[in-house]
């Protein structure tokens, strides 16, 4: 599997924060394109996307619609195909040189589709996909998380404690293989503060050559 750079993703446990500390980050650099700033253009986003098969797969999380679990993973699988290499697609964009991130990609499938179909059919499915250059692991205790997603509205299909404490052990086992595919791998302390852990992201975020490549 190659390796597209200028790509990051943000992983975790459901309520650990990504999708917080992704908004505090484009935060960080809005306001600020080239050539008037120091800071490379920034586009994020997530998975499963806005596009027409990521809708699909949000009816299915939000319960609305049930699918067999081989058939969510494929259409995870399909949504990745298009946020990759669709219109305006992540590939595109880091080869033209913005700073990609994603809320969520490739290992999600592995954690969340390896337990609810089994290792081998999300693996196969996803065999052909590049891995990013950089990714963020926000750790935090399954009980913590569970505890900030009762504090919200609805509830998704994965949203569960013991499904939670499956797919940290899940995590925690696939990271090495990232790292040992040559993937910039970092554990963020998700249960510290808000302020704090978005001061962990920027740090790991500075440590891209893009950041550094001329910009500053
Ligand atoms: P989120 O946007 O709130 O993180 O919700 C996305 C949910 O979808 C989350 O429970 C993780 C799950 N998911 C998968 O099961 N497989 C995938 O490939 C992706 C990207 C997400």
């Amino acid at each position: 599997m190659f390796i597209i750079h200028n790509f990051a993703v943000f992983e975790g446990l459901d309520g650990s924060g990504t999708t917080t500390q992704l908004r505090l980050l484009a935060e960080r650099f809005a306001g600020h394109s080239p050539p008037d700033s120091p800071l490379p253009p920034f586009f994020e986003t997530c998975e499963p996307t806005g596009g027409p098969v990521g809708r699909l797969i949000r009816s299915v999380l939000g319960g609305e619609i049930s699918l067999e679990p081989a058939a969510v993973a494929g259409l995870f699988a399909a949504d990745r195909y298009e946020h990759l290499y669709g219109k305006d697609g992540i590939a595109g964009r880091c080869a033209r040189g913005e700073l990609v991130v994603s809320d969520r990609y490739l290992p999600s499938s592995l954690v969340y589709q390896g337990i609810t179909c089994g290792e081998e059919l999300p693996r196969r499915l996803n065999a052909d996909f590049p891995l990013p250059e950089l990714l963020l692991f926000f750790d935090l205790d399954p009980q913590i998380a569970q505890e900030r997603l009762n504090a919200r509205n609805g509830r998704e299909i994965y949203e569960h404690l013991d499904f939670q404490v499956k797919v940290r052990e899940r995590y925690k086992a696939l990271l090495p293989e990232y790292a040992e595919a040559g993937v910039r791998v970092e554990c963020v302390d998700a249960s510290a503060g808000i302020g704090e852990t978005a001061e962990l992201v920027w740090r790991a975020v500075q440590k891209m050559p893009i950041m550094n490549r001329g910009y500053f």
